[in-house]
């Protein structure tokens, strides 16, 4: 593949770790994926997965990233003979290593936990990594925080300080009704609440469309180039697509390729409906 235009809007049925590379390099905004958690599910014995094909994935990213790009990296570990792999903190310090900066950790905190266990806590959260080629070239921080003090003002006066050293007294300011979010995002997910399209339970481990879409509205700009390396059900693809933003998808699973066809195609028709 020589240019970008012969990837924009397709979904190719192949594995990252062969295809990516030839992808020409520098041409993606921003990546919104979640890869296989250690072995937890065999995706139809089509995909394996291990630390080698994860780093040649990595790398691959690193190089077809425009700088300033950023990489969504949405993962969680296996419980293994007692103890958590952490493989996602591996991941994190193997992204460090070849260059990329860790911009933000986000916790992806799910409103339904996981089965219960006797002797532990519920699990109820997964990790975003957000990691950056350099400083991120877009951050448009989401203000959605429902302020508690909303409409009242400040207890204190508003100062600033001038040049001189003295300070120019600004008045009490009103408490805006929404405020900066925290890095916990918190999600319904499971059946019936990741999103509505009954299509996409068809695949056994989507994220939440929301989720997807904050991180695509923080990250890049209208008819920025989003791409998801694992892309499953299609859900990072619909929410670009929704959005405003370019798209491409590598699934190794023909079936998830068709289930994200489908959905893409009922949004791309209720689009040219309207
Ligand atoms: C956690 S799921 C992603 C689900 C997706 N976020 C969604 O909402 O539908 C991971 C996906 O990666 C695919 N996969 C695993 N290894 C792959 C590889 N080397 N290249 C491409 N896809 C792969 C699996 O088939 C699976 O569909």
């Amino acid at each position: 593949m020589k240019s970008v235009n012969d990837i924009k809007g397709r979904i190719f049925n192949d594995r990252s770790d062969r295809l990516l590379k030839e992808f020409p390099a520098e041409c993606i905004d921003l990546v919104v994926t979640s890869p296989p958690y250690d072995d937890l599910r065999d995706y139809e014995g089509v995909a394996s997965w291990d630390m080698e094909v994860f780093k040649t994935i990595a790398r691959e990213l690193y190089r077809v990233m425009k700088p300033g790009g950023v990489v969504v990296w949405v993962v969680g570990d296996k419980t293994l003979k007692g103890s958590k792999t952490l493989t996602s903190f591996k991941q994190a310090l193997f992204f460090q290593e070849i260059g990329f900066d860790m911009y933000d950790v986000i916790i992806y905190e799910k409103a339904g936990s996981g089965p219960p266990h006797p002797n532990r806590y519920f699990n109820a959260f997964e990790y975003m990594f957000v990691l950056s080629k350099g400083r991120p070239k877009t951050v448009n921080i989401l203000r959605d925080k429902p302020n508690k003090w909303a409409g009242c003002s400040t207890y204190g006066e508003v100062t600033r300080r001038e040049k001189d050293g003295s300070l120019t007294n600004k008045g009490r300011k009103v408490i805006s009704e929404f405020g900066v979010r925290t890095n916990i995002w918190r999600y319904a997910n499971g059946r019936g609440f990741a999103t509505k399209d009954k299509l996409a339970y068809k695949h056994p481990a989507i994220f939440p469309e929301k989720l997807a879409e904050d991180h695509i509205a923080s990250w890049s700009d209208p008819g920025d180039l989003v791409l998801d390396p694992f892309g499953g059900s299609g859900t990072t693809a619909k929410a670009a697509q929704k959005m405003g933003r370019e798209w491409v998808l590598i699934e190794a699973v023909k079936d998830y390729c068709e289930i994200a066809r489908e959905r893409l195609e009922s949004i791309q028709n209720a689009d040219s409906d309207n």
